[in-house]
């Protein structure tokens, strides 16, 4: 009896685990793809099909280092675009303008789920409770 209690208990939390990885994967699967849309439309122009840039004019989103270091002001970065500041991004200075966006934080969330997880990135998803948290700290 009591060994069937105990492993009921087990099963039911072997269950709750596994539906809980589920979801998360499900919520992650339903960012990356609505991401890789708003990324199409609204940020392949200046930086590429691939995350690649464009010469000295655009910058690559292929580094990991700088978008970890700058996980959370990159929420700011799109809201309200970049201007006047120095990024070094695969050792390359860049001081060009990026313009701001009119995206909604699960949008952003969207497409940070998407660019962090592409072009050789893998840092899991994004959630729009993160992005408002980062907005309201934005500098
Ligand atoms: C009009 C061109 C343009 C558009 C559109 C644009 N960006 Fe940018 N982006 C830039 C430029 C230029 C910089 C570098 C700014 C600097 O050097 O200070 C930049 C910098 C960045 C950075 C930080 C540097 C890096 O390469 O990691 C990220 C992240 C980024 N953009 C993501 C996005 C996302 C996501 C979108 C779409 C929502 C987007 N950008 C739309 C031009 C653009």
């Amino acid at each position: 009896m009591k060994f069937k209690v105990i492993s009921g208990i087990g099963l039911l939390l072997a269950l709750l685990i596994f539906s809980c990885q589920s979801e998360d994967e499900i919520t992650f699967k339903r960012y990356y793809t609505t991401g890789s849309i708003v990324y199409q439309t609204k940020c392949q122009n200046c930086h590429g099909k691939d995350g690649q840039g464009l010469l000295a004019l655009m910058p690559p989103l292929t580094d990991t280092a700088f978008l970890k270091t700058n996980k959370a002001a990159l929420a700011c970065f799109i809201k309200y675009g970049i201007k006047g500041r120095l990024l070094i991004i695969n050792n390359k200075p860049f001081e060009g303008e990026m313009p701001l966006t009119d995206l909604a934080p699960i949008e952003i969330a969207e497409v940070l789920t998407y660019i962090t997880n592409s072009f050789g990135n893998n840092m899991g998803v994004v959630t729009a409770q993160q992005v408002s948290n980062d907005l309201a700290k934005c500098k």
